[in-house]
């Protein structure tokens, strides 16, 4: 393999027999996952070049390899957020360095609120869609040639399919919905969450919506799941807060983790 991109040279010299295919991002209440990776090598980000310094309570920021089931994996568990610095790139070389080393699809996990009654704290949502309300893109300075990224489909239908049957195959309810990326890193005033439920969203949360132009810059599929952690601002008398957030995804991360597990293994 020829590889121009540093941080996968490093990733090599770690674990020089890898040869990842899928890749996925954990997001709060998804770390779990770690557990079920068999054989794992696990490199800090920092000995990886352009990988995030994660400082998101909850996000370790380690890169796993090794399998889950039968695949082989790229597992990164912490990622960076666009409300950290502003910088709404920071997850575009990593990602380019999971394609170099041979990564063709991408699971983003996040944690999200709801935006829809029938969808409590505790739900899993598998994304359809998603609205960029920030309108912040990941590909300024991206070549003319390829800057104009088809979206229609972001979230691989196949994909999807295989998602709501592992569902099915786990015992869980998995509910289908759009995505709303809201900047951050405060959170929504209720006003804000009746206009996103008027707009068409079903779940709102502050990060994925990047990663997923990116991976469809450089030809990834995507799949994308959401934890609820709570009702929207306003929605619940519950006052919100991250560890709030951290609290919830943790009594629903093991249904979470299977299920991801169980896709994984169907793809
Ligand atoms: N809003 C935005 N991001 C979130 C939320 C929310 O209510 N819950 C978890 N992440």
């Amino acid at each position: 393999m020829s590889l121009n991109n540093l941080a996968a040279q490093q990733v090599l010299q770690h674990a020089p027999a890898a040869k990842p295919r899928v890749a996925i991002v954990l997001g709060s209440g998804w770390g779990g996952l770690t557990g079920l990776i068999s054989e794992p090598v696990r490199i800090p980000y920092h000995a990886l070049n352009g990988f995030p310094h994660a400082t998101v309570q909850g996000h370790s920021g380690e890169l796993w390899l090794g399998r889950i089931g039968e695949h082989e994996v790229a597992v990164m568990s912490g990622r960076k957020h666009a409300y950290e610095t502003g910088d709404v790139t920071g997850m575009k070389l990593p990602l380019e360095t999971l394609q170099a080393l041979g990564c063709t699809t991408l699971i983003l996990t996040n944690a999200a609120g709801s935006l829809r009654r029938d969808m409590p704290p505790g739900s899993l949502m598998v994304l359809n869609d998603h609205i960029n309300l920030a309108q912040r893109t990941p590909l300024i300075g991206a070549a003319a040639s390829t800057r104009f990224v088809n979206m229609t489909n972001a979230y691989d239908a196949e994909l999807r399919d295989k998602a709501l049957q592992a569902a099915r195959t786990v015992g869980c309810t998995l509910h289908e919905g759009v995505y709303m990326w809201y900047f951050g890193p405060q959170f929504e005033t209720p006003a804000e969450i009746r206009m996103f439920r008027i707009l068409g969203a079903d779940a709102v949360g502050m990060s994925t919506v990047p990663e997923t132009i990116i991976a469809r810059h450089i030809g990834m599929k995507v799949l994308a799941f959401s934890l609820i952690t709570n009702m929207g601002a306003g929605m619940s008398s519950e006052a919100l807060s991250h560890a709030h957030t951290l609290e919830q995804a943790n009594a629903v991360s093991d249904t979470a983790n299977r299920l991801l597990a169980s896709v994984i293994a169907s793809l």
